[in-house]
C-alpha cells in the first residue's frame, strides 16, 4: 500500500467519481469532497472494498466561504499531498442579467475562488511530492458561451490559471494539467433539466464521451508532460477550429446557432 494522498473535489459523481476510482486503483489514499452525503458514502464504501484504500470524506458547499475555508485548512494541515483535483463545477444557464447575482457569484466562487485557493493551499505539499495538479476546465474555455454567461469565462480562467501555474512550477517537478472535456456523460446536464438519453450522442461532431474515457486520456496526457487534455477527435477538432479560424467567423456561427444555450 502506497502512502500517497489525493484530494478530489466534487467526487460524488461524474468526472470527479471517475478520478476517485482512478486514484484508488493507483493506490492513493483519498480525501473526497461534495455535498451529497449519501452518494459520496456509497462511492467511498465501494472504493474501500474494491481497492483496499483509505477514503475520507469532507462534506461542504464550495460556494460557501466557511465550507471552503474548512477544506483549505484541512488541505494545509495534511502531512503530505501528492495529487489535487479541482473538479467541482456546474453550469448556470442564462444570460448575465437573467440570473440573480447570488447564483452568478456562487459559480465564480466554485470555479474560480475554490480552484485558486485550494491550489494555493496545496502547492507546498504538492511541490515536496513532485505531485499532480489537475484542474477541470472545459472545451467551453475556448468558446464564448453567450447564453450561459459565466460558464465559458470561468472555465477560461481555470485553463489559463492551470497553464500558468503548471509552467511556473514545471522545473520544480509539479505536473499540472487543465482537463478540457467536451460533452461527457455525467450528472452535469441532467442537473440542468436535460434528458441525458436524448442529449448525449454516440457519434458525430458532438458525440459525448464517458467520464472514464476523459480521465484515462488525462493520465496519458500527464505522462506525456502536456498541460492541457482534450478527449476525443471531435473536441480536438473543435478546439483547433476555435483557435485558428477568424473570430468573426466563429462569432457569426455562434450567433446563428444559439448552441451555447443548453436547456431553452
Ligand atoms: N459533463 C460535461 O459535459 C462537462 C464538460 C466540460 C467540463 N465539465 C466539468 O467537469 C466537472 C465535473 O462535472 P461533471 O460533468 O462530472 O458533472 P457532475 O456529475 O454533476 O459532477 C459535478 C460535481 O461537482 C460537485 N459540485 C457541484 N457544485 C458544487 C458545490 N457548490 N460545492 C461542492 N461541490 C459541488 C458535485 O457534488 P455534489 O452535488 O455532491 O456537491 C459533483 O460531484 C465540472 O467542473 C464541469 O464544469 C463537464
Amino acid at each position: 500500500m502506497s502512502d500517497r494522498y489525493a484530494v478530489i473535489t466534487g467526487a460524488t459523481s461524474g468526472i470527479g467519481a471517475a478520478y476517485a476510482e482512478a486514484f484508488a486503483q493507483r493506490g492513493y489514499k483519498l480525501l473526497l469532497t461534495g455535498r451529497r452525503e449519501k452518494e459520496l458514502s456509497v462511492l467511498a464504501d465501494r472504493l474501500v472494498k474494491q481497492y483496499s484504500v483509505t477514503v475520507e470524506l469532507q462534506l461542504g458547499d464550495l460556494s460557501d466561504p466557511k465550507d471552503l475555508q474548512t477544506l483549505v485548512d484541512t488541505v494545509i494541515a495534511m502531512p503530505a499531498l501528492d495529487a489535487l483535483v479541482n473538479n467541482a463545477g456546474y453550469a448556470v444557464d442564462g444570460r448575465l442579467a437573467e440570473v440573480d447575482w447570488a447564483q452568478q457569484k456562487a459559480l465564480l466562487d466554485v470555479h474560480v475562488t475554490a480552484t485558486t485557493q485550494l491550489t494555493h493551499a496545496a502547492l507546498p505539499n504538492l511541490l515536496k511530492a513532485k505531485g499532480i495538479l489537475i484542474n477541470v476546465a472545459s472545451v467551453a474555455s475556448w468558446i464564448p458561451t453567450a447564453q450561459s454567461a459565466l460558464y465559458g469565462p470561468t472555465k477560461a480562467f481555470v485553463r489559463s490559471f492551470t497553464e500558468s501555474v503548471g509552467l511556473s512550477y514545471r522545473r520544480d517537478g509539479l505536473k499540472a494539467l487543465a482537463l478540457c472535456p467536451g460533452f461527457t456523460i455525467t450528472d452535469f446536464h441532467s442537473r440542468m433539466g436535460i434528458d441525458p438519453d436524448k442529449f448525449y450522442k454516440t457519434k458525430g461532431f458532438t458525440r459525448a464521451w464517458t467520464a472514464k474515457q476523459v480521465v484515462d486520456q488525462s493520465f496519458k496526457d500527464l505522462d506525456k508532460g502536456r498541460l492541457v487534455s482534450i478527449q476525443g477527435w471531435n473536441y480536438k477538432l473543435l478546439v483547433f477550429c476555435m483557435r485558428h479560424l477568424p473570430m468573426t467567423w466563429v462569432a457569426a456561427a455562434l450567433s446563428r446557432s444559439g448552441s451555447a444555450r443548453f436547456s431553452k
